[in-house]
């Protein structure tokens, strides 16, 4: 139970008569430790933030996930407005490949996705993946033109979204994919102005933001950036030199991933000095923990990932205070496994 070594026997029980005792205040209490109560889960998990236009309703971001039911179809359209109408905040649409836009993905048919989003109550951002189709490329096989395109078809891709009227944009520089590979010195091995010193491998992703940032700022969206703090061959202090330039360059909101709870240390603390909102990500969906980050001042958001594949009403039972109601999730990656057959995703809880 983690009570101070200085409590007699007959004090802890008094603790415990005085917590049952009060225990119409309990339900608005977290209890993250027995002698650490974390007042208002009320009003930091659900108070809202206001960041520029855009109003969150509560702290609780639904962040990217590839589920494999087509963001352009009927399955994902229903898929992310079922989760919006479970009471997250904001939806980040899952990595979406630059080079479909135009194509596949077009305003018409984004449109209803944004739609059933805003009308379960959430905002609608979405990722914007540099994608090569699904095959892999390396930083450095991308010829300058090459790298001119991509920067372009991200240019058409924030276009389109803007136009089908989403509120947010995120370019995918996290977890090892292209953006991230280019930031990081073991992974980019280009010897020009994209590779090299920090300085030029920051380049394509100020690039980026460069080229999106006025098209967000002129529709009245939000321009997010989701960046890994730490990863191959870099740190925290890189990452903070990179998120001090995007927010230079006007970044509304960094999203930070991996970076609570089974990171090693805290890896979103640190950017919450930069001025804008920060995004927290990492089994945060024990409300205990997402309370707790917030109330450390460890992020502005919390991110609930597979918690909220497990059960979409994650955040209205836990406002409601229906904890024993959440399908909760057990961390297995059954999820993970079905994108790796090109299945949509299920949770194995479902069952
Ligand atoms: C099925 C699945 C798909 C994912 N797809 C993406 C993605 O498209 N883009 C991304 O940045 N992260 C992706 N992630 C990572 C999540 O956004 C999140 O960072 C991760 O699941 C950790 O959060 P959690 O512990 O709350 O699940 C995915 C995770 C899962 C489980
Ligand atoms: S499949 Fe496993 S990891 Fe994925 S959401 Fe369900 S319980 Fe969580």
């Amino acid at each position: 139970m983690g009570f101070p070594a200085s409590l007699a026997d007959d004090e802890k029980l008094l603790f415990f008569v005085d917590l049952s005792h009060y225990g119409f205040i309990c339900t608005k209490l977290t209890l993250v430790d027995p002698l650490k109560l974390v007042p208002d889960m009320e009003q930091l998990l659900f108070s809202p933030l206001q960041v520029k236009n855009k109003t969150f309703r509560n702290r609780v971001v639904m962040p990217p996930m590839v589920v494999n039911r087509g963001i352009h179809t009927p399955a994902g359209w229903e898929w992310y407005a079922r989760h919006a109408r479970g009471g997250v905040a904001l939806v980040i649409v899952e990595a979406s490949d630059s080079i479909r836009f135009g194509t596949e993905y077009t305003v018409e048919n984004l449109i209803p996705l944004v739609e059933g989003i805003h009308q379960g109550g959430a905002l609608a951002a979405i990722q914007i993946f540099p994608g090569w189709r699904g095959q892999k490329v390396k930083p450095a096989q991308l010829s300058l033109d090459e790298i001119h395109k991509l920067i372009e078809q991200f240019r058409l891709a924030a276009e389109i979204c803007l136009a089908a009227g989403f509120d947010g944009l995120e370019p995918h520089g996290a977890h090892g994919f292209l953006l991230n590979q280019f930031f990081s010195p073991e992974q980019n091995l280009r010897a020009d102005a994209y590779g090299g010193p920090l300085d030029s491998r920051m380049r394509l992703a100020l690039e980026i933001v460069e080229t999106l940032q006025p098209l967000a700022a002129q529709a009245g969206a939000l321009l997010l950036y989701r960046h890994s703090p730490v990863r191959a061959g870099y740190g925290i202090p890189e990452s903070l030199e990179l998120a001090r330039l995007l927010v230079q360059q006007g970044l509304d909101i960094l999203d930070l991933s991996p970076s609570s709870h089974n990171a090693p240390g805290d890896r979103a603390a640190p950017f919450m000095q930069l001025g804008i909102p920060v995004i927290t990500v990492n089994e945060l969906d024990r409300p205990e923990r997402a309370v707790e980050a917030l109330h450390e001042k460890r992020a502005d958001l919390v991110a609930v990932g597979r918690g909220l594949i497990a059960d979409p009403d994650w955040p209205l039972k836990v406002q409601q205070n229906r904890l024993d109601e959440i399908v909760q999730c057990r961390y297995c990656d059954d999820c993970f496994a079905c994108l790796d057959r090109g299945e949509p995703v299920v949770c194995s809880e479902w069952i």
